[in-house]
């Protein structure tokens, strides 16, 4: 029993760094359980993308609040997959280019970026049936979530998995996406709010040596277990 909640749907976080598979995981998990997927990745990256274009620097903390605060920014759920836009400009693509990818920790790291991103998220899981993934899903933006994974890999392994996306023009040697990424790990588990850190309560899942699939199967399997305990 839970005092008249609405015990028919729950809400998942999933955290962890970066290319550990958390937005494919996320996104297959929600369309399993019926459940709306939130890339809150998406939308640090969406403020990043405005910067950019706006000629704002990463580390410029009060024009990106000010900049923040005019954006409109939303997540649409569709049949491939999410769409993001920005100002109503469908930039799905554009916020994933390594110019916004080497940027986005950064302008990620400054409160005004976060409160405004976090009260936006907090309103779209508001009636649950969510699965929103971050890095601080479980910690700060849902601390209620009733079900919360923490997906890790290997460095080595999320590289390779980042490699094997970028298109040939994009590509960049496997020794440096695994140091960008272990200087993401870095700044996004050293900055000051909100860091990256795994829930007390969250089940870890270390995706090393698992399939895709085999992730979304166990959490799938975790969220039925969840939900029957809310009822
Ligand atoms: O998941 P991603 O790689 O698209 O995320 C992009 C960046 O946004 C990442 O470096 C950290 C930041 N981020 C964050 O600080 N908090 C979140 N909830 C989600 C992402």
């Amino acid at each position: 029993m839970n005092g008249g909640r609405n015990c028919d749907r729950i809400n998942v976080a999933i955290d962890g760094p970066a290319g550990a598979g958390k937005s494919t995981v996320a996104r297959k998990v929600a369309e399993r359980l019926g459940y709306i997927y939130i890339d809150t990745g998406a939308m640090y990256r969406a403020v990043t993308l405005a910067a950019n274009r706006a000629g704002i620097a990463p580390d410029e903390a009060d024009r990106l609040g000010m900049l923040v605060g005019k954006l409109d920014i939303r997540l649409k759920p569709g049949a491939g997959g999410q769409s993001v836009l920005l100002n109503k400009e469908d930039v799905t693509s554009a916020i994933r280019t390594r110019e916004v990818t080497l940027r986005v920790s950064q302008v990620a790291s400054h409160q005004p970026v976060r409160s405004r991103l976090v009260e936006l998220q907090r309103q779209l899981a508001a009636d649950k049936g969510i699965v929103m993934d971050g890095r601080d899903i479980g910690t700060h933006v849902l601390p209620d979530a009733e079900l919360k994974i923490f997906l890790t890999a290997s460095v080595q392994t999320r590289a390779l998995r980042r490699f094997q996306e970028l298109d040939a023009d994009g590509r960049v040697s496997l020794t440096q996406l695994e140091r960008e990424i272990a200087d993401r790990d870095r700044s996004d588990e050293q900055r000051e709010i909100s860091p990256l850190v795994c829930a007390k309560d969250a089940v870890v899942v270390d995706s090393t040596e698992l399939a895709i699939d085999q992730v979304v199967e166990l959490i799938v399997g975790l969220s039925r277990t969840k939900l029957a305990e809310a009822k």
